[in-house]
């Protein structure tokens, strides 16, 4: 570990440590009966070197913390280094407050002049009157670098989801929650959270700084209940939280052709689409499979922003173009969500070519998930004339109850275990729940 240190702080003396962008979440973990609240914020970092700042508290009480920083993802040259840091914060109350990072400059010459790192994060965890618990902020990654051939168009969907259904916009960063905010030229952003790039002027070429802040609005008259008693009204048009994502976007040289699967690699099937939702339980290995072509070009890597831990099997002679992304979440991360963000890239003639970054969101299940896995009954359907497609699937829940077992008990089962199935994803939406039998009966 000495060692390690030492060559880095070696590295960083060489070539100046540039900064290349953050993303941070936040996760509520749990509520004392003392109102005292424990939050979890997930803060990925970039920097040329692997290298990590702290934020500091800016306004509110940000409480005591408790900090791990784990490499995420390393890739080369001045692509940087991803880090993530886990930070669990106590709190005496569920009051907002605000964190700020500091982080020295950017990467230089920056088309659209910025230099000085700046993001800024509001966590407001006052119990919700519709989820009747604290807000969870929208969940994203994104890869410390972007690529983009000057004459080809690309849709950059930022991953947006958020686990309380609030609706995620996304605008760019305005003072004080960045030092010089001037968007890049090259871009446009929809409040959906598209960024649109290209084509551009061969004049565009270059490094372009991204800071946008991502925000979760309730669809309805939310109201937040502080721990003493004292309430707000959110509508749907005030953001609850505030997430930073930054970002380096790079405008290369053209490619000689934009079209998907010639110089810029394409994906092929059996790679997730982009935004699919994944369950894993916890202490489960998930397995990931991205597979990509391109005609013309080599393929040479895969780049991932995921969860700590989380790793990429590179192709081999056998199998070119195809990466195992594999992560085992531990038990104490049941019950959160985790983005996984990637690219393809690809070799010609000393140029780059990056397929667009997908994203999936893998959602960890309680480890005793097995147990409500539902269970294909064999069944005869003579009498039902039905022309939409019908399956029948029977799940077996133990029911305890300090008394004798009643049909309150029964409903509430029912009325859970639906629920369980709903938030696992097994249960579409217009599937129905009914009960079949007890033992011993009512
Ligand atoms: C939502 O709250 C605002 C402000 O308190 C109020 O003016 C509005 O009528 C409310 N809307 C609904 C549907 O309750």
């Amino acid at each position: 570990m000495l060692g390690l240190l030492l060559l880095l702080s070696l590295v960083s003396a060489v070539t100046p440590d540039y900064f290349m962008g953050t993303v941070v979440t936040h996760h509520p973990v749990r509520t004392d009966a003392d109102g005292s609240v424990t939050v979890l914020l997930r803060s990925k970092m970039n920097f040329q070197a692997c290298r990590d700042v702290g934020w500091r508290c800016s306004d509110g009480d940000c409480g005591a913390e408790h900090v791990e920083v784990n490499p995420a993802s390393v890739l080369g040259g001045e692509e940087g280094c991803q880090t993530e840091a886990v930070s669990t914060r106590t709190l005496p109350s569920n009051a907002p407050f605000q964190l700020q990072l500091d982080a020295g400059e950017w990467i230089s010459q920056a088309k659209n002049g910025v230099r000085a790192a700046r993001a800024l994060t509001l966590v407001d965890l006052r119990t919700r009157s519709d989820t009747r618990g604290p807000n969870v902020s929208p969940q994203t990654t994104f890869l410390p670098a972007v690529r983009v051939p000057s004459n080809c168009h690309r849709d950059l969907k930022l991953l947006a989801f958020d686990p309380d259904g609030d609706e995620v916009r996304c605008r760019y960063a305005a003072a004080p929650e960045c030092v010089d905010c001037t968007p890049p030229s090259v871009l446009s952003l929809s409040s959906s959270c598209t960024l649109s790039v290209g084509p551009a002027s061969a004049g565009a070429e270059g490094p372009y700084v991204v800071q946008l802040m991502m925000e979760d609005f309730p669809r309805q008259n939310v109201t937040l209940t502080h721990t003493d008693g004292s309430q707000e009204v959110k509508t749907s048009k005030h953001a609850i939280s505030k997430v930073p994502v930054q970002f380096v976007l790079w405008v290369d040289p053209p490619a000689p052709e934009c079209t998907e699967g010639v110089y810029v690699p394409q994906y092929l099937p059996p790679t997730p689409a982009d935004g699919a939702e994944l369950y894993i339980p916890a202490n489960k290995e998930l397995e990931i499979t991205v597979t990509a072509r391109a005609q013309t070009s080599t393929i040479s890597e895969l780049l991932l922003s995921g969860p700590h831990g989380s790793t990429s099997t590179g192709q081999d002679a056998t199998r070119p173009g195809v990466f195992v992304l594999r992560w085992t979440p531990s038990e104490r991360e049941t019950g959160t969500s985790h983005p996984f963000c990637y690219s393809v890239r690809a070799l010609y003639k000393g140029a780059r070519f990056e397929s667009k970054q997908q994203c999936v969101v893998v959602n960890v299940v309680p480890p005793a998930e097995h147990r409500i896995a539902p269970r294909a009954i064999d069944v005869q359907i003579s009498q039902v004339q039905s022309s939409i497609p019908l399956q029948i699937f029977g799940v077996k829940v133990r029911v305890e109850t300090p008394g004798a077992l009643k049909q309150s008990d029964l409903d509430s089962a029912l009325q859970q275990a639906q629920n369980l199935l709903k938030t696992y994803g097994y249960l579409p939406s217009g599937a129905s729940v009914s009960f079949v039998s007890s033992s011993p009966s009512i």
